[in-house]
């Protein structure tokens, strides 16, 4: 069997699995993926992913009876993490309900005004103005009956179901890895609006009143800063971090955030991204610029790596250098202060992908296998699980490590057959 793409793998498997298909993130992993490195979990244990994005760790471990804890640094991811992976009572449903029927009643009154719309950049790009206004009304209407989004309580179902509406309505189209616009916005009137939105809202209270068995909850940490919540040590570390691949996760998370108002303007928006590791929207690229490592002592395989591509001396080549350096870095700040939160034996899976600058191959998964072997792991290697890319060699790997070793270890086989010895690294 060769390594494949298997969208099995991808967030493309996850649209219609209930609360996993609310609202989808590109980057987000695969439920199926998670599915199959914790299906040999047992119930006493307790998961961390500190990368939680849209929490899918979280929910697949809620789901499967486990406890869990995740972190992110983006506030709009963990409010959606926290509103996916609670429990609603058939109260608090009826009463979204309730709510929903009365915004719609006046939505129709409040069509005929003006109302706030968000500082989008090229919004007609999105919406065009007549659909702006529907969606400004119904926005207002849900404001009054619900108030402001941000709330942790079944109200946020009516706002996860509002940012659903509005990409399901908008020109952008997620085919590819990041997003695209169509070349035509198309105009919605407000009756096309209300059935979509009632259509959205009750397919996601149905997958809410399905309780899940376990919990998760979702906390604001940067993990490259130690971290600890109730002093509870995990077992597994299950995750996908950033790849270096200077992907924006804001960049497709801007409709949502503006239109939720968590974020206001696009400065607001270059200072998240700079937070997060691998960020590279607005001022994070020219913050790249000039950073310089704080001292942490990282691998000579990785000096190499930025050796090169400051050599192929292309117009970027220091920037995107100082980019490779500074995700490396980040991550082994990430590595270094994990292992306070980890139990003896504790199993760490990272799902990650290489990435390529100038034609200088970083390899992600041996990098960061230096980054655990300095910092004191065991059992560590990684597997090979997708192909990311019909025409460049870009991968998906696992990479796992023991924390204090527990004996022989190996994690489960993701499907594709694993390349022989350094085959796949030289592609
Ligand atoms: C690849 S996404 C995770 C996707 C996730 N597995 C899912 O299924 O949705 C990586 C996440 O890491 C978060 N992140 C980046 N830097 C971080 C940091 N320093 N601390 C905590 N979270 C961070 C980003 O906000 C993003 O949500």
């Amino acid at each position: 069997m060769k390594v494949t793409q298997r969208s099995d793998y991808t967030f493309k498997y996850n649209k219609k699995l209930g609360r996993h298909g609310w609202l989808r993130l590109t980057p987000a992993y695969s439920v199926k993926l998670v599915k199959e490195i914790i299906d040999n979990i047992r119930g006493s244990s307790f998961i961390l992913d500190p990368f939680s994005g849209t929490a899918t760790t979280g929910l697949v471990a809620a789901e499967h009876g486990l406890s869990a804890h995740c972190f992110d640094i983006n506030p709009f991811l963990i409010w959606l993490g926290n509103a996916k992976c609670r429990h609603y009572s058939n109260d608090e449903l009826s009463f979204l309900k309730a709510g929903i029927e009365l915004s719609l009643a006046e939505c129709k009154e409040f069509v005929k005004q003006d109302h706030w719309l968000p500082d989008i950049h090229n919004i007609t790009r999105w919406w065009c103005e007549h659909t702006l206004k529907v969606l400004a009304a119904l926005r207002q209407a849900l404001v009054n009956q619900f108030g402001e989004p941000k709330k942790e309580d079944v109200s946020a179902l009516a706002w996860i179901a509002f940012c659903r509406l509005i990409i399901e309505t908008s020109a952008a189209a997620f085919n590819h890895v990041s997003l695209s616009f169509h070349d035509e916005v198309t105009k919605y009137e407000i009756e096309q609006i209300e059935f979509w939105y009632l259509k959205i809202v009750d397919a996601i209270a149905q997958s809410a009143s399905e309780d899940i068995a376990g919990s998760a909850t979702v906390y604001f940490a940067d993990c490259r800063e130690p971290v600890s919540i109730n002093d509870v040590k995990y077992s597994h570390i299950v995750t996908s971090p950033p790849y270096p691949n200077r992907i924006s996760y804001i960049r497709e998370l801007r409709p949502y955030m503006y239109w939720t108002k968590f974020l206001d303007t696009a400065s607001e928006a270059g200072e998240l991204d700079w937070k997060a590791i691998g960020g590279t929207w607005g001022v994070a690229t020219s913050r790249l610029q000039n950073w310089e490592s704080n001292g942490v002592e990282l691998s000579d395989s990785l000096k190499r790596v930025v050796s090169q591509i400051l050599e192929t001396e292309e117009k970027n080549a220091l920037l995107m250098a100082n980019y490779v350096w500074k995700y490396f870095h980040d991550m082994h700040l990430h590595l270094q202060n994990l292992r306070s939160n980890l139990k003896k034996g504790a199993v760490l899976s990272y799902i990650v992908g290489n990435s390529s600058f100038y034609g200088v191959q970083v390899h992600t998964e041996k990098l960061l296998e230096d980054s655990l072997k300095s910092l004191g792991f065991t059992n560590i290697g990684s597997k090979v699980i997708r192909k990311r890319n019909s025409k460049k060699e870009l991968f998906e790997y696992c990479v796992y490590a023991i924390y204090e070793d527990r004996g022989k270890y190996e994690p489960r086989f993701f499907g594709a057959k694993q390349p022989k010895g350094e085959q796949l690294a030289l592609l």
